[in-house]
């Protein structure tokens, strides 16, 4: 019986999935063809889902973007024998999938089975290389298992890129009763989606990574904090986990070991802030997501007071191929204190959008015309923002700086995420700079004086700025004001809002109505 995938992704579901499979089913029947049809993830091609594969002796062969439409003239091209001259011939035809360009110069680690797996088949995670990290990390003392994250140089993938051995090894050496690990799963950051993939299609991988978590560092409650705004990553969570408790991989004793470790879903309270860690506490706690002040570190005194790891999906979800292959297999990858791979999500105004894990060390360049195709609407790409809201806006003489930590904040850019938004020459960068003040005023919890106040009085200078009043002035004031944001304020949402207000000024101060000698004032 021929093996049909439909990805069953969010991103798959928007543009038509369901509508997809649902036609390929009941013209299966109709025909009286025997086809076993699989939901599984997407593999990370926006612009070509839904994307149907063909299970053939040689790999899988892809056909997209399919429409219930396409569906009659794909098994009129008998598309099932995807070898066949007429599945070949038919316009949908991609040919094989791991040979597409897109996918063939990926290095997915992270996102290995993403796309391959049905999500919720324990059984296909399991063939596919699943639960061998915890396998090993049963194997290990706490102490080694928090060696194997710190020698492989993993650094939190949530923005602040924290190494996430040192933070594990804190919460290791603090003494409790009782101590948490708690999934950062609120991906507010525009331009970003890789949470919600890895959780909607690999959840598995996320609950290893977060019993490895617990069992390093001695915790055995775990929490994800979901976006609210993710309800397909809610079900299948939830589910997951229930599967992954019924065949013990959760729950009081895991695999035999004696070791426990519990896990259960929150759903956020949708604010952005709720992403900062300390504000996603108070949240979890049940109270208002206000930033708290640090110390205490959330690693010594975090959820209900006690020792906590918080880390992002993407970093948890690392945590199982480092423990199965070592930690100097993954360090292998990336360039200088990056090491590893990067999701990365292409996103905004370009043709090829979509998930693209790569070691560390790729360009803009390579990011945005090898895999992106260049700006959807065929004008220049002027701009990308990179790392959500608050990173800062590139121009294009910057776009061979490559994906690095450290490269990155030597030009006064952060990864963050691993977001990419493009931006063609028709953005306008003052009206860019201007939004940025709005978000921050809109999502700042209100707890210190800087992001408080001084959101509401940047949008006020910008206008002032666009309008043509008092040029000198005011652009001193603007920099005063991101200068005092910057270094004043509690947590990165007011501290990073001059990121993309700078950088705009910067680079684009014609925008703002300036040259280059009034931008610098
Ligand atoms: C305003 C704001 C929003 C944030 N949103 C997120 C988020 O949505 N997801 C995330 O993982 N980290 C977010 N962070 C970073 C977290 O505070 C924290 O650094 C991260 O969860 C730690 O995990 P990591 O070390 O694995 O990256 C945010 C930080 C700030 C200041
Ligand atoms: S910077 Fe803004 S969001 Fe952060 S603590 Fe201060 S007021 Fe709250």
């Amino acid at each position: 019986m021929v093996k049909i995938y439909v990805p069953i992704d969010s991103t798959a579901l928007s543009l038509g999935a369901a509508r997809t499979a649902k036609a390929v089913a009941s013209e299966a029947q109709a025909r009286g063809i025997d086809i076993q049809l699989v939901r599984n993830g997407s593999r990370g091609l926006f612009w070509l889902e839904p994307l149907v594969e063909v299970e053939l002796p040689q790999g899988r062969v892809a056909f997209g973007p399919v429409q219930p439409k396409d569906v009659a003239s794909l098994f009129d091209a008998d598309f099932i024998n995807a070898q066949s001259e007429s599945a070949q011939a038919h316009p949908l035809y991609l040919g094989l999938t791991e040979e597409l360009a897109w996918l063939k110069k990926q290095q997915r680690l992270t996102f290995a089975r993403v796309g391959i797996t049905d999500p919720l088949s324990l059984d296909d995670y399991l063939a596919h290389d699943g639960y061998l990290g915890l396998k090993n990390a049963l194997a290990l003392s706490g102490a080694d298992i928090v060696k194997a994250v710190t020698d492989s140089g993993l650094r939190g993938r949530g923005g602040a890129a924290f190494p996430t051995g040192i933070k594990w090894n804190t919460v290791l050496n603090a003494p409790a009763e009782q101590k948490y690990v708690v999934c950062n799963a609120d991906e507010g950051d525009s331009g970003t989606y890789s949470d919600r993939m890895i959780m909607e299609d690999d959840p598995f991988v996320l609950i290893e990574g977060m019993t490895i978590a617990g069992i390093a560092v001695g915790a055995t409650q775990g929490y994800i904090y979901l976006r609210s705004e993710y309800p397909h990553a809610l079900n299948t969570l939830n589910e997951a986990i229930r599967r992954a408790t019924v065949a013990g991989y959760l729950g009081e004793n895991i695999l035999g070991s004696g070791k426990a470790f519990h896990l259960e879903v929150r759903r956020a309270a949708g604010a952005y802030v709720c992403g900062e860690e300390t504000s996603l506490l108070e949240s979890l706690e049940g109270k208002r997501g206000l930033v708290r002040f640090k110390p205490p570190l959330p690693a010594i005194e975090g959820l209900f007071g006690k020792p906590t790891v918080v880390n992002n999906v993407i970093s948890l979800a690392t945590v199982p191929i480092i423990l199965h292959k070592g930690a100097q297999f993954y360090a292998d990858y990336g360039m200088g204190r990056s090491r590893g791979t990067l999701p990365i999500q292409l996103a905004g105004n370009l043709k090829q959008t979509g998930l693209v894990e790569l070691a560390f060390g790729a360009t803009l360049r390579e990011l945005l015309y090898d895999y992106g195709g260049g700006s959807a609407s065929g004008r220049p790409i002027r701009a990308v923002q990179v790392g959500g809201p608050l990173g800062a806006y590139l121009p294009q003489e910057q776009f061979d700086t490559p994906l690095d930590y450290e490269e990155f904040g030597k030009i006064w850019a952060v990864l963050g995420h691993g977001g990419i938004v493009a931006f063609d020459d028709s953005a306008d960068m003052a009206k860019m700079a201007r939004y940025a003040f709005e978000f921050c005023a809109v999502e700042s919890c209100g707890k210190c004086t800087p992001c408080r106040i001084g959101s509401t009085r940047g949008v006020e200078v910008m206008d002032k700025i666009v309008a043509g009043k008092n040029h000198p002035q005011n652009v001193q004031l603007l920099r005063d004001l991101s200068d005092t944001m910057l270094n004043g304020s509690l947590c990165a949402l007011g501290g990073m809002t001059p990121y993309p207000v700078l950088s705009a000024l910067n680079h684009f101060p014609e925008d703002f109505g300036l040259s280059n000698k009034e931008a610098a004032a």
